[in-house]
């Protein structure tokens, strides 16, 4: 298939992310109804929008089944800003934007909707138009389907672009991730897909890269010889709250691990590309994923631990435990919490253990990872001070407070010589005294520049489904009718501690 993203063609983003306008665009959402939509899409574009980053020229359609006016599509869009951004009033930027919103209604399978929608299109006229999937994962296929028949994924006189954002999950396990890439590439080119998976979007995700590859001196002590061990943890302090329908097939180890945890330990791990561009990021983003031991070996998953929480107390508050949630079976066996040792077989690697847990119910909603160093050879201070002295630890905060610490060995004031760790941080929000932009306002930037450094290449995806695949497929055929527990409340189950315990490490108390 010919590249008719318009990616790549613009020489500007092959450098930097610069700060360009991209060209007159129609974004067209389909699940214009639906709480993404409410709780992210429209707060994201009222904000670029206040920003001046939109296309002087731009234009949202709506689709979904329910049926709703232009106007009263505009009276949602008020509603999400109130709700969600903290936008109370009708403001100047909100009104303009309101009036290029429009709405369609109609069944996802039916061709005189996609009739409608491109007369529609062709009213407007967009250079550009950006398909966005808000839609349950079962429809992907059938709406990617009927934009080809329509041949809306094709600009009509060969000028402009058409592209399309996927929403999370992209498939189950890898059977269903790969069928799905073969329906989407059956009618759009890779350069076409954009896979969102909005922690990219995360400024100090981003930041990664430039700590790493924009310095000097951190990248020499980034392997084996200095690093003892990495930490990447994701917790969460909500329990499945309403979206136990999703959540029971899903389970913490494709809701968070298959896709995020991986995209993070990859720009962890990654050696340096050539140059910053999208398919050199993306080429050596891939390899880390490849490089890593199967997880599943002579048929046990040790290195994999999963759980479930109890009732407990978060936050001060009791909680019921999973199985008492509504919408879940209460036999069910899905996993809330999970924790795993990854080995990675890269020169840069060898030998040292990625460790990386996430789970609901814990009781810090923190996302961070924690480089954890070696000791120095020698405590040359013992006899003064012979207390042991702390690993230096580098801390990447991703969410809540973003930015970047350091901890290092430093000496007591005082006349004796003593020791103590210190902290040296660096936080986004008082550095640069800037708001940070939501994930999602990056990312709709960026898909309407065409510039897919942050989104999952298919190859990505394969991978890192075809390292979780055995792991799930040995649960679903071990039968067991319990998993370990953790108490609403706790840092997970003890299994957990045990696995790290076993080499003579533990997980950071946070
Ligand atoms: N909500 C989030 O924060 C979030 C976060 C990450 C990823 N996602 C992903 O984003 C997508 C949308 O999620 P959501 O939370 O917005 O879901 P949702 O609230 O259930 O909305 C689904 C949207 O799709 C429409 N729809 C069209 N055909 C449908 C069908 N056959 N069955 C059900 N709905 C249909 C619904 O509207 P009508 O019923 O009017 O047709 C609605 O507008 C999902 O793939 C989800 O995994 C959501």
């Amino acid at each position: 298939m010919t590249d008719v993203s318009g990616g790549g063609s613009n020489p500007l983003l092959d450098g930097l992310r610069i700060e360009p306008t991209p060209e007159s665009t129609t974004l067209v959402i389909f699940g214009a109804s639906g709480d993404l939509t409410r709780r992210k899409l429209l707060p994201a574009l009222y904000q670029l929008s206040r920003a001046q980053r939109l296309p002087a020229r731009f234009a949202v359609i709506g689709i979904a089944r329910t049926e709703m006016q232009d106007d009263a599509f505009r009276e949602e869009f008020y509603k999400s800003l109130s709700e969600f951004a903290e936008v109370e009033e009708r403001t100047e930027v909100a009104t303009a934007l309101a009036r290029e919103l429009s709405y369609l209604a109609g069944e996802m399978d039916d061709p005189a909707l996609y009739a409608r929608l491109s007369e529609k299109l062709h009213a407007i006229g967009s250079d550009g138009v950006l398909f966005y999937l808000a839609i349950p994962p079962g429809v992907y296929a059938t709406v990617a389907e009927q934009l080809g028949r329509a041949g809306l994924v094709k600009p009509p006189d060969g000028r402009g672009w058409r592209r399309v954002i996927v929403e999370k999950p992209f498939g189950t396990d890898l059977g269903s991730a790969r069928a799905l890439n073969e329906t989407l590439h059956r009618h759009l080119d890779e350069s076409q897909i954009f896979r969102i998976d909005h922690y990219l979007g995360k400024e100090t995700v981003q930041n990664l890269l430039v700590f790493r590859f924009a310095n000097g001196m951190f990248e020499p002590v980034w392997n084996r010889r200095y690093i003892d061990h990495v930490q990447i943890t994701a917790a969460e302090t909500v329990g499945v709250e309403r979206r136990a329908a999703y959540y029971e097939g899903a389970g913490a180890l494709r809701d968070m691990v298959q896709n995020h945890l991986m995209q993070v330990l990859s720009l962890v791990a990654m050696e340096p590309p050539i140059a910053f561009s999208a398919e050199n990021v993306r080429d050596r983003k891939l390899d880390p994923i490849l490089s890593i031991q199967p997880l599943l070996e002579d048929g046990r998953t040790s290195n994999v631990i999963r759980a479930q929480y109890t009732a407990g107390w978060v936050n001060g508050k009791e909680v019921p435990g999973y199985r008492q949630e509504d919408g879940v079976a209460p036999g069910s066996v899905t996993d809330t919490y999970v924790s795993l040792k990854v080995l990675l077989d890269s020169w840069r690697w060898a030998g040292v253990p990625f460790y990386v847990r996430t789970g609901k119910r814990l009781p810090k909603r923190t996302t961070e990872i924690a480089i954890q160093f070696r000791r120095p050879p020698l405590h040359i201070f013992k006899r003064v001070s012979p207390t042991a002295i702390a690993s230096n630890l580098l801390v990447v905060n991703v969410q809540p407070d973003e930015g970047i610490s350091v901890r290092f060995e430093a000496k007591l004031p005082g006349t004796r010589m003593q020791l103590a760790p210190v902290m040296m941080n660096f936080r986004y929000g008082s550095a640069f005294g800037r708001a940070v932009p939501e994930a999602y306002e990056t990312l709709l930037l960026d898909a309407m520049l065409g510039d897919p450094t942050l989104f999952a290449r298919h190859d990505f995806v394969e991978a890192s489904w075809a390292l979780i695949t055995p792991v799930l497929e040995a649960w679903q055929a071990s039968g067991e009718k319990a998993i370990p527990t953790y108490e609403a409340g706790e840092w997970g189950p003890r299994e957990a501690d045990a696995m790290i315990a076993a080499e003579g490490r533990r997980w950071r108390t946070l």
